[in-house]
């Protein structure tokens, strides 16, 4: 029997614009993910499945093989820390920014400042660069409110159009890293699957470059 081959996608913003490149790279999968309740899919390969799961556990099930590859934001996989896991090809999908934001025209903060944040270990580093001392408040979502309501001094979020943050009377002030979705590799499925992978490797770098030239 031909060897298996599990891909991990990240369910939410990231899916829709993954489904098209996956296309490209002649995956397809047997019904449509958006109306199904399924977190496994048969694709029109019968050796390939498509896992549709959280984004934060995309690396964790390609760490562990529990998929052999996937589709991470790179946000996720700085705070994943990205162990067991190689990043071969950029997607060029879902870009955004990783910045520190606090309310408009804050003064620096006198002190050890307070930082919310749902990517602790991200910014933990960062402020660790910087050499400075702050207090991060793991939140889940709406960073935004934490200035807002005196939880925090700063937050670390994802920007895009800025309008999240405008809409809250909140400014980026430091740019910690760009991000877009990445195509990650489990270590081992690297070496074992190869012959399964690379060609879809190959596919998907040639929809990325056809998509950047269009
Ligand atoms: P989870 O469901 O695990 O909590 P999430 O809600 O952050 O994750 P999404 O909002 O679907 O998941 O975001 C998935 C990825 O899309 C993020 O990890 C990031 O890489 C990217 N992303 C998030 N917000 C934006 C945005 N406003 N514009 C572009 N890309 C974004
Ligand atoms: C993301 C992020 C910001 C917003 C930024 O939230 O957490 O709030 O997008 O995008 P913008 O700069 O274009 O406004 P998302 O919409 O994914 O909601 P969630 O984090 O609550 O899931």
């Amino acid at each position: 029997m031909k060897q298996q081959l599990t891909i991990a996608l990240s369910k939410g913003r990231i899916l829709e614009e993954t489904l098209p490149l996956l296309a490209a790279a002649d995956i397809v999968p047997a019904e449509d993910i958006f109306s199904s309740r399924k977190l496994i899919f048969d694709t029109n390969h019968a050796h390939i499945k498509l896992l549709v799961i959280r984004a934060t556990d995309v690396p964790t099930y390609v760490e562990y093989g529990g998929a052999d590859m996937g589709v991470s934001g790179k946000d996720v996989l700085l705070e994943h820390g990205g162990s067991g896991l190689y990043e071969p090809l950029d997607l060029e999908i879902a870009c955004c920014k990783l910045m520190v934001a606090g309310m408009a025209g804050a003064k620096p903060v006198d002190g050890r400042m307070r930082v919310a944040t749902k990517f602790v270990k991200v910014t933990r580093d960062y402020y660790a660069r910087l050499g400075a001392q702050v207090d991060i408040i793991k939140l889940y979502g709406a960073m935004e409110l934490a200035p807002i309501m005196g939880l925090a001094d700063r937050i670390v979020d994802i920007v895009d159009t800025g309008n999240t943050l405008r809409a809250n009377g909140l400014e980026a002030m430091e740019h910690i890293a760009d991000i877009s979705s990445r195509l990650v590799v489990g270590q081992p499925a690297m070496k074992m699957k190869y012959d399964l992978i690379q060609p879809i490797l190959e596919k998907l770098t040639a929809a990325v470059v056809a998509k950047r030239g269009g």
